[in-house]
């Protein structure tokens, strides 16, 4: 199994389905997921910045510690995702040092109560909403 962090991630198209992201040429994740012709983008949750760092790093085994299950498709669904996109890859376009690699979606999970990762001037956060915010929650009475 093989993986690696990328925020470059975006949607492309509606009609057809197409997801894309820009792997650097020089890794060799990249070039062992573009071998293998299809994909699983994992939106990892606010609180797996550990899971992120671990598939930054340079380590042979990127699962190692990570819970995870296989889709039908065959395909690793990292546990606690908000998302989770099953891809075949469509076409790569040259991109100077990246590519530009464009994903079909195949197949499509999420847990839309979960917040994303956020990563920004080096460092890692959290989304946080300017819309106003209305808590869920039950009223109740004696009476
Ligand atoms: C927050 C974050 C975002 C990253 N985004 C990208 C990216 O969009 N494209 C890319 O090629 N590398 C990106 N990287 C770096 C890769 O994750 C890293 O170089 C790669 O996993 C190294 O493994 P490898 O050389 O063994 O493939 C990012 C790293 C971090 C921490």
């Amino acid at each position: 199994m093989v993986g690696m962090a990328v925020s470059s991630f975006t949607s492309a198209s509606l009609d057809p389905p197409l997801v894309a992201f820009f792997p650097g040429k020089a890794s060799s994740s990249w070039a062992r997921i573009r071998g293998a012709g299809r994909f699983c983008v994992n939106i990892l949750a606010a609180d797996q910045e550990d899971v992120c760092r671990k598939f930054a790093s340079h380590e042979q085994d990127k699962f190692g510690g990570v819970d995870y299950t296989m889709s039908p498709l065959g395909l690793p669904i990292i546990e606690g995702a908000i998302a989770s996109i099953e891809c075949e890859l469509e076409n790569v376009v040259d991109a100077g040092d990246h590519d530009l690699a464009l994903g079909r979606v195949m197949a499509l999970t999420s847990d839309g109560e979960r917040h994303p990762l956020v990563f920004f001037k080096s460092g890692y956060g959290h989304f946080r909403s300017n819309a106003p915010t209305s808590a869920a929650g039950t009223v109740s009475t004696r009476h």
